[in-house]
């Protein structure tokens, strides 16, 4: 009789583990999960490179996070420090020692290096240092200062950094350019001819140099779109060099994935580089706090990246710039005291379902 009820036992147990393991197995092929074994990286599958936007200190202090970016990507960006506040101490004045060591690392590992942005409105720290916010002079004086730093930032990293987001956020959500109360640039020189003289003296200092309109919004703004892309069809109607538009795509679960796919679409219209250029899926958008990133949050994010990763192969590839995440990790995200996890790699440099959706949607 023992031995009867041992069987069973025995049987039943069998039965609820073969149950289970097709659970599994059903769960999985609805999900966006890891192939089975592989240490090298999938993401360099990618028929467009992948980059990352790199905190020096990070860089310098943490090998792990080095050693993901060097596994992992393709492409590198300064987060901060090749803003002009983080590089120029004065008129003619500049600390190099960050840019450089970021150009450094990826020359040693043959990562590819987009620069991060020669002119920007913001006025904070490392945006714009406070000696042109407090400089004071003619139109002319103002273009001669702009010259003066974008030619020595490109000049300095000519035939190294491949490519410029040259003017970054010029055209507000309504797909107006920023008024010259809230744009030092549009104020003192006028738009868009602040725009035409940093793209024409980026192009005089680097001839070879990619030049890209960065700007955010694309997936959210209609008129942020029709904003963009009338803004480059005058620049090549007034024979302005050009080369790409940047989307940063800082985005969001929250987001209908047809909006997306309706701004990449509509920035390659133009026939120039596509590049995503700062790329972060929030979960919490609602900045809701004591919230736990979660299989079911980690999911929705994950086919979030797939269907973006998916969007861009879709383009025509000789048009396919890349896609560049905004950080490497979640810890270093900018986003991550919100909270959130809005990137490709967990707290502990982990591949997140996040980075199995990205791989799913350029295969
Ligand atoms: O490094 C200093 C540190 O020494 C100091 O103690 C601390 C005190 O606040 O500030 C640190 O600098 C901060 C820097 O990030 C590095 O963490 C700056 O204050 C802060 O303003 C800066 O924020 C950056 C922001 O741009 C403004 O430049 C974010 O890291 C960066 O992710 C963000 O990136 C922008 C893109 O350039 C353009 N698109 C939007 C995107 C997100 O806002």
């Amino acid at each position: 009789m023992k031995k009867i009820i041992a069987l069973a036992s025995f049987l039943i147990m069998g039965g609820l583990i073969i149950l289970a393991s097709c659970k599994k197995d059903e769960l999985n092929n609805n999900r966006t999960n890891p192939p089975v074994t592989s240490n090298d990286s999938t993401l360099k599958l990618s028929p467009f490179p992948w980059g990352a936007a790199l905190n020096i200190n990070t860089l310098k202090n943490n090998a792990k996070y080095a050693s993901t970016v060097v596994k992992e990507m393709q492409s590198v960006t300064a987060e901060n420090a090749m803003k002009m506040g983080a590089l120029s101490t004065g008129r003619g004045q500049y600390k190099w020692e960050d840019a450089d060591d970021l150009v450094n690392f990826a020359q040693t590992y043959n990562l590819r290096i987009h620069g991060h942005a020669l002119v920007w409105y913001k006025q904070s720290g490392t945006s714009m240092p406070a000696w042109v916010i407090h400089f004071s002079g003619t139109k002319e004086e103002w273009k001669q200062i702009m010259k003066e730093h974008i030619t020595a930032v490109v000049t300095r990293y000519k035939g190294k950094v491949t490519s410029w987001d040259v003017v970054n956020e010029a055209i507000k959500d309504d797909g107006t350019f920023r008024p010259a109360s809230e744009c030092i640039w549009t104020k003192n020189i006028g738009v868009p001819e602040y725009i035409d003289w940093a793209f024409q003296c980026a192009h005089e200092a680097d001839p070879d140099a990619l030049l890209f309109y960065n700007d955010f919004g694309h997936e959210y703004s209609s008129a942020k779109r029709t904003g963009v892309n009338n803004l480059v069809a005058g620049m090549k109607q007034r024979g302005v060099p050009i080369h790409g538009i940047g989307m940063q795509m800082h985005t969001g679960i929250h987001r209908n994935v047809n909006d997306i796919r309706t701004a990449i679409t509509t920035a390659a219209s133009t026939g120039l580089l596509v590049h995503i250029s700062e790329l972060d899926i929030k979960v919490n958008n609602e900045l809701a706090q004591g919230i736990t990133f979660t299989e079911d949050l980690a999911q929705k994010q994950s086919y979030h990246y797939q269907m973006v990763s998916k969007f861009m192969k879709d383009i025509p590839e000789k048009q396919c710039f890349g896609i560049t995440m905004w950080g490497v990790h979640d810890s270093s995200s900018w986003l991550h005291s919100n909270p959130d996890w809005p990137l490709l790699f967990d707290n502990d440099f982990e591949r997140k379902p996040a980075y199995y959706g990205a791989v799913k949607g350029f295969q």
